[in-house]
């Protein structure tokens, strides 16, 4: 018997998708990736990526997971079974991924944490309080770790309660909410004088600003905001009903979480531009930039609380879904106890976040080259090893599931475009997404040598 859930309504799978894709990746990552990279031309390749690389490896990915009913772990080790085990292990690769990302990533929700109080506090206190910064924070890696250690609770909390009772309808409450703040809060940053110059900065392309490394980083971004390459979707997948036509609910979520995010874009450089000439090029810029220039500006600090809220919520989306991957793919390898698994996937997460968590104080003096471990960490997992596992999905979906079973999960006969899209689709998954891969990792180490 499968005893696997299925999502209830057809929206509960977009909301869980859509919370899992949505998230620090597009407010806090994003910008200054962008800032990173030079600007408009970034944001065009990453686009462009998105539909070349993303998409076609989200759809794979949901294919995976429906085909199957499996969680990635299994599902890989299943349909790969007669392949080398680096490839029946993809599945392997891609959870501890998930735990070490989510393990810095609970730091950074814990920075959210951290400016969601202190907006709060400020909100009430007596005229004159003074808010913490992102300096005072990261002196205090102790705090850190409470921080991160009070969001992994929450996320643990809602996993717990399975994936219909926790995920479904805790999303669903959320996510409106989530959209409508955002939106308004875009708005608002429209109205600041640095807005010409912002989007002059986001959607002029000026193609010199781009470095050897930038396609990679558009690859690592598009992957990670998509939550491809970690399994989140193949176990997505494994949920959903039989009558959902994949490659329809794939690019919903890609287009989406793409528009998201420039739309994040959009609400975060006005402010930034507005505020200082800080550069732009730094993970801090969110966290340092943003609430400085809030709780400066009158009504900035109601403006701060909802905008901090907003963004705690999407992180802990995003959380979820990394968490639940962890703990379903527990669940199916070693027939564990849900409540077990949850407990101890928290456990490990929490250990490794020691790392990032007290990078700029006990563990300052392990930094490589200028960056902080936690900067470290977000480099080499999504611009490194996030590509390669991908490179690996890649592989899986083409060689592991027949050209037969490939058609049934994507053509919809009702759906004349499906028809004609699959050779496309086929096409883009076996050449271009691992050709696009292997040049940008290429492009990447060739820069470790001339800059
Ligand atoms: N996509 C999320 C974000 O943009 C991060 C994430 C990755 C979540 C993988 C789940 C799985 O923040």
């Amino acid at each position: 018997m499968n005893k696997r859930g299925f999502w209830k309504t057809r929206s509960g799978f977009y909301l869980a998708a859509m919370g899992s894709a949505f998230g620090l990746g597009n407010l806090w990552r994003f910008p200054y990736v962008v800032g990173e990279n030079g600007g408009g031309a970034f944001v065009l390749l990453y686009v462009l990526l998105a539909l070349l690389v993303g998409l076609p490896l989200l759809i794979g990915e949901l294919m995976l997971g429906k085909f199957t009913r499996k969680g990635v772990v299994m599902a890989t080790a299943e349909i790969m079974s007669s392949h080398a085990k680096f490839f029946r292990w993809t599945g392997r690769f891609s959870i501890v991924l998930c735990l070490v990302v989510l393990s810095y990533y609970a730091v950074i929700c814990g920075w959210v944490l951290y400016f969601l109080t202190q907006f709060w506090i400020v909100l009430w206190a007596p005229m004159g309080a003074q808010p913490g910064s992102l300096g005072l924070l990261q002196n205090n890696g102790w705090l850190q770790m409470g921080l991160a250690s009070v969001h992994i609770l929450v996320a643990m909390t809602v996993v717990m309660r399975g994936v219909q009772d926790g995920l479904e309808r805790w999303i669903g409450a959320v996510m409106p909410v989530f959209v409508v703040l955002l939106t308004l809060l875009t708005i608002k940053s429209l109205a600041l004088p640095g807005a010409p110059e912002a989007l002059r900065f986001i959607f002029y392309p000026d193609f010199s600003h781009l470095g050897w490394s930038s396609m990679s980083h558009a690859i690592g971004h598009v992957l990670f905001t998509l939550s491809v390459g970690f399994g989140t979707m193949v176990t997505f997948g494994s949920y959903l009903r039989v009558d959902e036509h994949i490659p329809t609910a794939g690019f919903r979520v890609a287009v989406m979480d793409t528009a998201l995010s420039l739309i994040a874009g959009i609400l975060i450089f006005p402010i930034a531009l507005s505020a200082s000439n800080a550069p732009l090029t730094d993970p801090g810029l969110l966290f340092e930039v943003v609430p400085r220039f809030l709780f400066s500006m009158s009504g900035g600090v109601l403006f701060g609380l909802a905008f901090f809220i907003c963004l705690y919520l999407a992180a802990l989306g995003a959380s979820i879904g990394l968490l639940e991957v962890i703990v379903s793919n527990l669940t199916d390898v070693f027939k564990v106890r849900r409540l077990a698994s949850v407990w101890l996937s928290g456990f490990f997460v929490l250990l490794i976040a020691l790392l990032p968590g007290l990078s700029t104080t006990l563990l300052k003096d392990f930094n490589l080259g200028k960056k902080s471990l936690l900067e470290n960490f977000d480099s080499i997992l999504i611009n490194w090893c996030l590509p390669i596992i991908a490179l690996a999905f890649a592989f899986t979906i083409v060689r592991g599931l027949s050209q037969i079973d490939k058609k049934k999960l994507f053509v919809d006969t009702e759906r004349i475009e499906s028809v004609a899209l699959f050779p496309h689709w086929t096409f883009v998954i076996k050449w271009i997404v691992p050709s696009l891969i292997i040049l940008s990792l290429f492009l990447q180490t060739l820069g470790l040598f001339l800059n």
